[in-house]
């Protein structure tokens, strides 16, 4: 953890009577999830939340509520892959695949039903972009994003081909959904992935808030990288950090015919995502900024 973030040692003391009582930290079920959405933002956002001295995480992606092998382990394996905490400490696991995951809602309520949800969301173009740009790189595929997304209907004109999983992981609605059968409106907080670009603090600001830690990162802990285009993090003094090659990617242009019917397609999962999660700032989506 960074000197810039840290006030406090490594136990915590709590007072009993006249003698502080060292408590050691320990392995817990996780206090907060960050659920989604895959390339909302969801790697920037833990490492910059890990620079705070009250909250601790696995790195890891777990994939503990959504693969049913994993799950089957138990949840006494997954508290013991949580990294030990102090009482005063919230600790974090991110797996973006739980938020589309059919079982995770269920298998997350009935584990820890208090746990708080975190999502970042993104326009679902641009996210689908960043999707297909990572799984062509991941994979070595050498399709472009016509042929991945689309194909030529009956009629001759372009068609989404809608069970492809990148363009899945962009319908919001039908995850949310899914969450707000187990869990209530308050007990999730969603964040622009847009916003959290530009003002990294603004987002950081209230996802501190919602977890009820003091707020350690702000304003000041960040710079605009001209090299990376992207905010990054100051740690001590004036050296700071940005993220890795893989996230920031230079996006491809979108043909018009693509991006036209990519957007006829979301437009009405959007507008009940905006809907139902009363988030007003899906209204800069759709809008031809890839
Ligand atoms: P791109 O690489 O397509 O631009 P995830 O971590 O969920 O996979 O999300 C990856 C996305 O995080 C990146 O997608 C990038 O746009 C976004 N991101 C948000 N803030 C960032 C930052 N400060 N530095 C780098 N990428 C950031």
């Amino acid at each position: 953890m960074d000197d810039a973030f840290r006030r406090d040692g490594n136990e915590s003391s709590v007072r009993n009577g006249p003698h502080p009582v060292k408590i050691a930290p320990k392995r817990r079920l996780p206090d907060a999830l960050i659920i989604g959405v895959k390339k909302g933002g969801t790697r920037t956002l833990l490492t910059f939340l890990q620079k705070h001295p009250q909250i601790v995480a696995n790195s890891d992606e777990l994939h503990f509520f959504d693969k049913d092998a994993n799950f089957s382990k138990g949840l006494e394996w997954y508290r013991k892959q949580m990294p030990a905490a102090r009482p005063d400490q919230v600790i974090l696991e991110k797996t973006p695949i739980y938020f589309p995951s059919l079982a995770a809602p269920e298998r997350i309520y009935d584990s820890i039903p208090n746990v708080k949800l975190i999502l970042i969301v993104r326009d679902p173009i641009v996210r689908l972009v960043s999707d297909y740009l990572h799984e062509k790189i991941h994979y070595r595929k050498t399709w472009s994003l016509e042929e991945a997304v689309t194909n030529t209907a009956q009629n001759g004109s372009l068609a989404v081909i809608e069970n492809r999983n990148i363009l899945k992981l962009s319908l919001y609605d039908e995850a949310y959904s899914r969450y707000m059968k187990f869990f209530k409106p308050e007990q999730m907080l969603i964040l622009s992935g847009e916003k959290f670009i530009r003002d990294p603090w603004v987002e950081l600001e209230k996802v501190q808030s919602f977890l009820g830690v003091r707020q350690a990162i702000r304003k000041e802990n960040f710079y605009f990288n001209p090299e990376k285009q992207f905010m990054c993090m100051r740690s001590t003094g004036v050296n700071g950090f940005c993220m890795g090659d893989n996230k920031g990617r230079k996006h491809p242009k979108v043909a018009q015919k693509v991006y036209q019917v990519l957007k006829e397609y979301f437009t009405p999962s959007v507008n009940r995502f905006a809907l139902l999660s009363q988030s007003s700032f899906c209204n800069e989506w759709l809008h031809g900024e890839v």
